[in-house]
């Protein structure tokens, strides 16, 4: 577990304008209030043309309501790791190694503020998130995206995930959500 919980990684990114740090850090609990915030920012413009407002909503309450992320982070193995540039927040996700009890690391969120994406942060967080599945003997990443979120879709494409089937979830309130499973295998 030690990558997990000592990895500290630095990079100099480059924006247009100007070279800026970008840092990532494991999250805590003081950290999942910040979390919140930026699904809540993010996913109105990640879901706004293809999912109900009203369904959004429920689904932002049932996933990123504190105890939910406390859950999620103390009992369900979920590690969450922030970006931050010039300190501020700009970004997350959360991974699970060993998921399902086979070596894989399962990518269970990852949203960047829709301001900041683009620059090259999402793919970092894979780089990473790769590094940490290989130095756990992990081989391959997989993660669930919802089937109509094409954006996300190319991206993982691009950065050498395969489709591997879908899987409807019922979250309740007589909602279902469709995901594509995608994986890559590491080398
Ligand atoms: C999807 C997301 C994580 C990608 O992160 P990002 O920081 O915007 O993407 P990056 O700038 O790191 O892109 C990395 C590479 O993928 C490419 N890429 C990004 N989106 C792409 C797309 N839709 N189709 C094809 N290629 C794409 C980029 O051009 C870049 O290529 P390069 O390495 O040749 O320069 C981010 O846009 C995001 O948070 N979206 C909203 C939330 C979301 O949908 N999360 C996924 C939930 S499962």
């Amino acid at each position: 577990m030690g990558i997990l919980t000592e990895h500290y990684y630095k990079l100099i990114w480059k924006l247009s304008t100007a070279n800026e740090m970008l840092e990532f850090k494991k999250a805590e609990i003081k950290d999942l209030s910040t979390i919140q915030k930026l699904a809540y920012d993010t996913w109105p413009n990640t879901f706004g043309k293809v999912i109900p407002k009203k369904q959004i909503n429920y689904m932002l309450q049932l996933f990123y309501n504190i105890e939910a992320l406390k859950k999620q982070m103390l009992e369900k193995g979920h590690n969450f790791l922030l970006a931050e540039n010039d300190n501020q927040a700009i970004g997350f996700t959360s991974y699970e190694i060993f998921c399902n009890e086979e070596p894989q690391l399962m990518i269970h969120k990852l949203y960047i503020l829709p301001s900041k994406q683009g620059l090259g942060i999402g793919k970092e967080f894979l780089n990473l998130l790769s590094d940490i599945a290989m130095q756990n003997n992990n081989q391959r990443l997989r993660l669930k995206v919802y089937y109509k979120n094409a954006k996300a879709i190319g991206f993982y494409e691009k950065n050498g995930f395969k489709n591997n089937g879908t899987e409807m979830t019922n979250i309740g309130n007589d909602y279902s959500i469709l995901d594509n499973i995608m994986v890559k295998e590491l080398k």
